[in-house]
């Protein structure tokens, strides 16, 4: 949890929180992307590297590289921004979209999650980045986890988050394998009755596109 450290990335937090900042959409949507950079800077730092040579103009340097092979997929519609912060420095990786909305049964407090759009390559093996600015009750990444099961098993998953309130970043990992990574850059304590994070930043797919 790197919310804990301080660092500029307090900044782009608090600009996307705060209620005047945060009406500037191309401002919200750049300040997740920069999230999205920082939190890929500090998870490759826990992937494969081998070392390769370069050949320079003046002879060869040794360096270690990445060495796994990336699939970053992004839950729509909030998630887009996000995945170009991960996508600007993880250049070679594929990537799988998916769609997941809550729809709200009679009762006003309970929804489920639907899942209507779906694209991915294959999955076994691989190292899967998924992508969601906000986990609030965190059923969409699990309905997301669900619905990517027929593609195959990843051999490393890492979640990436902007904003979580802990009950859900709770249920997330109840649901997820035990060796999976959340990367998230704030932790809210409470989720209201209607599933939103307190305090929170209001609903990121809005603000980023209206
Ligand atoms: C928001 C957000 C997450 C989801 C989090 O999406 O982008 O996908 O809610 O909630 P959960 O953890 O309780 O599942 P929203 O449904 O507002 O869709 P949008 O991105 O298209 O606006």
């Amino acid at each position: 949890n790197i919310a804990l450290q301080n660092s500029v990335l307090n900044t782009f937090i608090s600009e996307l929180r705060e209620v005047t900042v945060q009406k500037d959409s191309m401002r919200f949507r750049r300040n997740i992307e920069r999230i999205g950079e920082i939190l890929s800077y500090e998870m490759s730092k826990t992937f494969q590297y081998n070392n390769q040579t370069i050949t320079t103009p003046l002879g060869a340097s040794t360096i270690p590289l990445i060495d796994n092979d990336i699939v970053l997929c992004s839950i729509l519609r909030a998630g887009v921004p996000l995945h170009n912060g991960l996508l600007n420095y993880f250049d070679t990786a594929e990537n799988a979209f998916i769609s997941a909305y809550r729809h709200h049964l009679k009762n006003p407090e309970s929804f489920e999650i639907i899942v209507e759009y779906l694209a991915c390559p294959d999955l076994e093996g691989k190292t899967l980045i998924l992508a969601d600015p906000m986990i609030a009750t965190g059923q969409s990444l699990r309905a997301t986890f669900e619905a990517l099961q027929p593609f195959g098993t990843p051999k490393h998953i890492h979640l990436v988050a902007v904003i979580g309130a802990q009950e859900g970043i709770d249920f997330v990992s109840e649901h997820f394998p035990d060796d999976t990574h959340l990367w998230i850059s704030a932790v809210d304590p409470a989720l209201d009755d209607n599933g939103y994070i307190v305090p929170g930043l209001g609903d990121a797919g809005d603000l980023a596109f209206g």
